[in-house]
């Protein structure tokens, strides 16, 4: 749908004309290495994809949040005096947390009219909730400033932070600040090397001239995702205790030097695993990131797939489909490297394929991957794209 027919679309939903009708974007994300770090004070490597969540708003006095969407056949009036109240919406409920936590820091919340249209599969790990709710706290918070007379930037880490606290805070979705970064800070055709401890970053320019990245979804919801999460968390936090002669301000800080050194303490196995899969991880990451400023994309590759392994081994959140897409892509001629990405469970697994392979990488996973799962697979070539924005 382009801009001009979703404010057609709009119009037809709210009334009125499409002249004073905004949009509002924000992207996925992939992660292209650092998986299951960034709540463990570590490091992540992800970029913002081209599928996108897009709003399309107008301001109103009547003190009320509307909500619609193209795909969802659902309202939601949200009453902008009662954020509190709307916890278990069964949609909405992200965008209202986002409100929520703008209102705590300071921002005056304005009423408006919403129509929100996702191109970004739900479920899929592409981090669709993170760009609605990045999307939506950059819509509000436009219209906050704009009432207020306020006519600094907006300061995107805090919408990163609002996104992430209503998950948190608001839906009780224990996830880190990966997602929600990477869909208000991405930068086209740039990873954002990130602590997720400090939030310090730096971008690193991907240079693959030749290759592309390749999305193929499993089909299968990441259903188990939320359970699992916060167990694997709480395994870490346990993990990390025995690690603290280290001296390490967290687990995703501890080397692997250190590691070896303490890794006799823990005498549960399953401890172990996980923290090993942390400290390697983020190694891991650092190592990507030399790798890719040096031009080394083959090292790259491998270390995308020593990633997937340990996903799948030590940190026990892959599945039978994401393993199957990873071992039929790196058969395939002209992939380089494969992983599953994102909280696993279900989702998506990123490659990087070389230009003239796609199409016959496509055919042949999406032939192997029929055969031996009984459901078809989807596939997206990814450009890497800049973070939430309004569309002028
Ligand atoms: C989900 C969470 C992120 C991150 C990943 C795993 O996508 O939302 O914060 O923890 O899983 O890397």
């Amino acid at each position: 749908m382009t801009v001009f027919e979703l404010k057609q679309e709009f119009v037809k939903v709210f009334g009125g004309t499409a002249e004073d009708v905004r949009v509002f974007t924000a992207p996925g994300r992939v992660n292209l290495i650092g998986d299951h770090t960034d709540y463990n004070g570590g490091y992540v490597l992800p970029i913002a994809i081209s599928m996108k969540t897009f709003i399309a708003c107008r301001t109103t006095n009547d003190g009320f949040i509307r909500m619609r969407a193209t795909d969802i056949d659902d309202c939601v009036d949200v009453d902008i005096k009662h954020l509190n109240d709307y916890r278990d919406l069964k949609w909405g409920n992200y965008q209202v947390g986002v409100a929520y936590e703008l209102e705590r820091r300071g921002y005056e919340i304005v009423g408006c009219q919403m129509l929100y249209h996702d191109e970004l599969p739900h479920g899929a790990g592409l981090s669709s909730s993170a760009a609605i709710e990045v999307a939506t706290a950059l819509l509000l918070a436009t219209l906050s400033n704009e009432k207020r007379g306020i006519k600094d930037d907006i300061n995107m880490v805090e919408m990163a932070l609002c996104g992430q606290g209503s998950e948190s805070n608001y839906c009780g979705v224990n996830c880190g600040i990966m997602d929600q970064f990477a869909s208000a800070m991405g930068k086209k055709n740039n990873a954002i090397f990130l602590d997720c401890e400090d939030l310090s970053f730096t971008y690193v320019p991907i240079n693959i001239s030749g290759y592309k990245i390749v999305i193929s979804n499993t089909n299968k919801k990441n259903e188990l995702a939320n359970i699992k999460y916060n167990e694997r968390k709480s395994e870490c936090d346990a993990g990390f205790e025995f690690l603290k002669g280290a001296g390490a301000s967290s687990l995703g800080k501890v080397t692997p030097e250190q590691f070896e050194k303490l890794k006799i303490l823990m005498t549960n196995d399953v401890i172990r695993k996980r923290t090993e899969h942390v400290v390697y991880e983020c190694d891991r990451v650092k190592r990507s990131v030399t790798a890719l400023k040096g031009g080394g994309i083959f090292l790259f590759g491998r270390l995308m797939s020593q990633s997937h392994n340990s996903l799948r081994d030590l940190y026990e959140v892959s599945s039978t489909e994401l393993d199957i897409l990873v071992e039929e892509a790196l058969k395939t001629e002209g992939c380089i490297g494969s992983r599953m990405t994102g909280g696993g469970f279900g989702g998506c697994t990123v490659s990087i394929v070389k230009e003239e392979n796609v199409e016959e990488f496509i055919k042949t996973v999406g032939n192997n991957y029929r055969e031996r799962i009984g459901c078809e697979a989807t596939f997206y070539i990814s450009d890497i794209t800049d973070g939430a924005c309004e569309i002028v």
